[in-house]
């Protein structure tokens, strides 16, 4: 498989008056042609960061410390403002987490998505239209050519999001990213909008980075999963991997905080605690303070990755030869239990 994309030992700080905030601490995952990868984590866990960092988009007061960023094997991190504006929309096109606010309320929506068209290459106005009405048509805008002299009031908000999607990928990215686009958006909405994702990469053969809080919402669409907490990725693996396989207590946690069709949301469980800050990062596992599996040398020593397949990595100590054996919480046994059925031959020496 070709990789588009590959983030190496990833290091972002941003400078603050209360001191320097280590955003973005080691992170290291790549892209492949074709794939959909799901970044999850809790608020606050660096998905965005790492995210506007891939556009070159960090705010002013942060910087880039260590790392590289290759994309078809070319340092972004090198480029230049001009290198970069020519990326943005281009190559890399993303999708921010308020959508409401990224169209122009005073521009017919035609004129918006075409104008992204003409910017980036040579098309005449006409053709820059008739392009406008077929990619809006394509994200699920009905009767799109009699729409295009409409205003961003004139659509719900379902549908503003998928004209945000349309200038999105109008210039058929190789990687498009998506910065939790549905947060704002009700319930069948957001499941609508990510159908459309999902269709979409099919139909335009583009490469998916999506990120959310909820792991519920990456089953159907993504790929891979690859779990933030405290700036670092500290589990990934195939989704397969991650929703039956999962080996780090926070990726427990968070599949714990799912709502399933057994469970209703009223029995629903949140991880206790709150995420450490950055501005001093714990000296070992980030998560120990929240972690009820957490052993002495957590609090002591950062865990390396330790191999759980070719396809899935996590960072506990738990996976250490030395570890002692410990009970998994109900949910995550289920969810074992699902994962050796799935795989009767390479899941027995686990048991
Ligand atoms: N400009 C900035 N100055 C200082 N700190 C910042 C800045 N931007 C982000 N941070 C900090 O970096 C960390 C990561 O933020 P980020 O926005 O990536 O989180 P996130 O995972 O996207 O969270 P959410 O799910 O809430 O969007 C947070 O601690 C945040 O406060
Ligand atoms: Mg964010």
């Amino acid at each position: 498989m070709t990789k588009i994309l590959e983030v190496n030992n990833l290091q972002v700080d941003f400078h603050t008056y209360a001191g320097t905030v280590h955003a973005i601490r080691n992170v290291s995952f790549d892209l492949a042609k074709g794939e959909t990868l799901a970044i999850v984590g809790e608020s606050g866990s660096g998905k965005s960061v790492t995210l506007r960092t891939i556009m070159g988009l960090l705010a002013k007061n942060g910087k880039v410390t260590n790392g590289e960023i290759l994309f078809n094997g070319k340092d972004i991190l090198k480029k230049s403002e001009r290198e970069l504006n020519a990326m943005r929309g281009n190559d890399i096109s993303m999708i921010f987490q308020d959508p409401m606010t990224s169209l122009d309320p005073t521009m017919p929506i035609g004129k918006q998505v075409a104008e992204v068209l003409r910017i980036h290459g040579d098309v005449s106005k006409k053709a820059a239209m008739d392009e406008a009405a077929r990619v809006l048509e394509l994200v699920g805008i009905n009767g799109a050519k009699e729409r295009l002299k409409d205003y961003p009031h004139q659509f719900s908000g379902g549908q503003r999001q998928r004209i945000v999607i349309a200038i999105a990928i109008i210039n058929n990215p190789q990687i498009l990213i998506a910065d939790e686009p549905t947060t704002a958006l009700d319930v069948t909405i957001q499941a609508q909008i990510l159908e459309l994702l999902k269709e979409l990469q099919t139909k335009i053969d583009t490469s998916i980075i999506f990120i959310t809080h909820d792991l519920g919402v990456v089953a159907g669409i993504a790929d891979r999963v690859a779990v933030m907490y405290a700036g670092k990725i500290i589990e990934y693996g195939t989704v397969d991997e991650i929703f039956y396989n999962a080996q780090h207590p926070y990726t427990w946690g968070l599949l714990e905080s799912m709502p399933t069709l057994e469970t209703n949301s009223a029995r629903l469980h949140a991880i206790p605690g709150t995420p450490p800050s950055l501005l001093n990062p714990p000296k070992g596992d980030a998560f120990a303070a929240r972690n009820a599996y957490a052993l002495q040398i957590d609090t002591e020593q950062q865990p390396p990755f330790f191999k759980v397949s070719d396809t899935h990595y996590a960072a506990t100590w738990l996976l250490h030869p030395d570890a002692p054996k410990v009970e998994l919480p109900p949910e995550i046994a289920r969810r074992r239990k699902i994962w050796q059925k799935m795989n009767p031959t390479t899941s027995k020496e686990a048991e």
